[in-house]
C-alpha cells in the first residue's frame, strides 16, 4: 500500500511509479484525512509507503496528522518506508517521522529522499523548462533504485545530527508560519474555482467569482499558486516574478 500526498505533482508522480512497479495500490492522504479513514488492512507480504513533499525540513502537516492515526491490524507488523520529495534536501525530517511512528509502536525501517523540481514560489523562481527536464531525469534513475530496495525490503540510512539541529531550528517556523493572509487572486482570474476545489486543506471559498482564504493557516503545499490556469494567485508580492511548477507527467490531469 502506498499512502501519498502532493501539492504540484512530484509525490503523486513517484507514488504512480512506485504503485505500478511494486504491483500496490495508493492511497490519497488528503481523501483519508477528509473521509476520516485511518484503519487499513495489509496484505501478507504488502508494504506500507508514505510518499510525500518535505516542507521546512520536515512534514506537511496534513502527513503528521495522518500519521499519528494510521493502523493497521494488530497481527500484522508491514515493511514501512517514506519516500520524501525534496527540491535538495530532507534535513532531519527522516527523524520526525521515525518518532511520530515509533511513538505509535510501528518501527520505520528506511527513508528514502528523492530530488525532484522544487515548487517553494514563495521562497524561490520556479524551475525552467530545461531545469526541470534535467532534475526529472535523474529522478527517473534515483526512483528506479528506491523501488529495488523497496522490493528487497532494505533498511535505510538516517540523517545525521547536523541535520537534526536545523530541522529543529526550520519547524517552527513551518508550525507558526504557513499563514493564508498574503494570499490573494488578482483581476486575471477567471472564476474558474480550480483553486478551491484542489485545496486540500479546504482553505479557500469562492465567493462573488474570486476566492478568499477563509483559514488562517493552511499546509502550504502551494497547490492553488502553481496550479492556476493563469497564474492569477499570488503570495503578496513576494510570487510576482517567480513562474510556476506543477509536474509535467500531471499537468491538468488532476
Ligand atoms: C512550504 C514548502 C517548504 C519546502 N521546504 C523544503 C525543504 O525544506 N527542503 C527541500 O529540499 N525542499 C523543500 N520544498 C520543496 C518541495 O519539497 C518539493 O518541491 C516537493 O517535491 C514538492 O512535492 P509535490 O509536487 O508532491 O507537492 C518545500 C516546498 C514547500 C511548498
Amino acid at each position: 500500500m502506498i499512502f501519498y500526498f502532493s501539492g504540484t505533482g512530484n509525490s503523486l508522480a513517484a507514488a504512480r511509479y512506485l504503485e505500478k512497479e511494486l504491483a500496490e495500490r495508493k492511497v490519497d492522504i488528503t481523501k483519508a484525512v477528509r473521509e476520516k479513514k485511518f484503519s487499513y488492512e495489509i496484505g501478507e507480504e504488502e508494504s506500507v509507503g508514505f510518499v510525500f513533499p518535505v516542507y521546512f525540513w520536515g512534514l506537511p502537516s496534513i502527513v503528521a496528522y495522518f500519521l499519528h492515526r494510521v493502523c493497521f491490524q494488530e497481527d500484522r507488523k508491514p515493511y514501512l518506508y517514506g519516500v520524501m520529495t525534496c527540491g535538495s534536501s530532507i534535513g532531519a525530517a527522516d527523524k520526525q517521522m521515525k518518532s511520530i511512528l515509533e511513538k505509535r509502536g510501528h518501527q520505520l525501517k528506511a527513508v528514502f529522499p528523492l530530488v525532484m523540481p522544487d515548487n517553494y514560489v514563495v521562497m524561490f523562481q520556479a524551475p525552467t523548462e530545461e531545469e526541470v527536464e534535467k532534475i526529472l531525469k535523474k529522478t527517473e534513475k534515483e526512483i528506479a533504485v528506491i523501488s529495488a530496495s523497496v522490493k528487497r525490503k532494505e533498511d535505510g540510512r538516517w540523517s545525521k545530527a547536523k541535520g537534526f539541529a536545523l530541522s529543529t531550528v526550520m519547524q517552527p517556523l513551518y508550525r507558526n508560519g504557513r499563514k493564508t493572509a498574503k494570499f490573494h487572486a488578482e483581476d486575471t482570474c477567471i472564476s474558474c474555482g480550480k483553486c478551491a476545489s484542489i485545496c486540500p486543506a479546504r482553505a479557500i471559498r469562492i465567493e462573488d467569482g474570486k476566492p478568499i482564504w477563509v483559514k488562517k493557516q493552511c499546509i502550504f503545499c502551494m497547490a492553488c499558486i502553481n496550479r492556476c490556469p493563469v497564474q492569477a494567485i499570488q503570495y503578496g508580492s513576494r510570487t510576482l516574478k517567480k513562474g510556476r511548477y506543477e509536474h509535467p507527467d500531471i499537468k491538468g490531469e488532476w
